[in-house]
């Protein structure tokens, strides 16, 4: 275990196994159909290749990058478009991939831009939600795990841009954000 994670809360093992879940309860969802699949960059890249790997459909996907936070544990509430998608979304049914929903402002706000875009339908999957901590409101769709009010980091999740490679999901040690 990494020397800033004070706590395991989901092994690798246990990670595949719930994406593969989703992955299957998307693909029954969607029969027949092809969903776009829309991963909010950076904190979802990993949960989105094994996620897109788990759905047996004809789907495309394609990526956006948002920021709301800096360095900081907390949202700043202030969401900014650093890249947007490549393709029109216009009627299609979009599932946006998430890492992590926590107080939904980054959330909330994305879905008011892809709205006014005129795709068919929008569903939401998070693989972590932190719903203790939600101001806006935003509910998922799909949902790996429900976690309670701790800061997060690994497979794909960061702390000012480390940890993500990290293959499980782990609590970060108070101490490295307070210092
Ligand atoms: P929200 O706008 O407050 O819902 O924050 C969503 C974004 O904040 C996520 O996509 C993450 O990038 C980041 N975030 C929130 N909680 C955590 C955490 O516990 N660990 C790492 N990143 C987090
Ligand atoms: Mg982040």
């Amino acid at each position: 275990m990494h020397q800033d994670v004070e706590q395991i809360l989901y092994t690798e093992e246990q990670l595949r196994s719930r994406v593969k879940e989703l992955g299957c309860q998307i693909t029954a969802d969607y029969a027949g159909r092809r969903p776009m699949l829309i991963s909010v960059l950076r904190g979802s890249y990993i949960f989105m290749a094994d996620l897109t790997r788990a759905i047996n459909l004809d789907v495309t996907v394609d990526f956006m990058v948002v920021s709301s936070y800096g360095a900081g544990t907390v949202s700043s509430g202030q969401v900014e478009i650093k890249k947007d998608l490549s393709d029109s979304i216009e009627g299609r049914d979009l599932i946006i991939v998430e890492d992590i929903l926590d107080s939904g402002n980054t959330l909330y706000y994305l879905m008011k831009v892809l709205q006014a875009r005129k795709p068919a339908s929008i569903r939401l999957c998070t693989l972590m939600d932190k719903p203790e901590r939600r101001t806006k409101p935003i509910t998922a769709d799909y949902v790996g795990f429900t976690i309670p009010d701790a800061f997060i980091v690994g497979y794909g999740l960061d702390f000012d841009e480390r940890y993500r490679n990290l293959p499980y999901v782990g609590v970060l040690k108070p101490s490295v954000y307070e210092k």
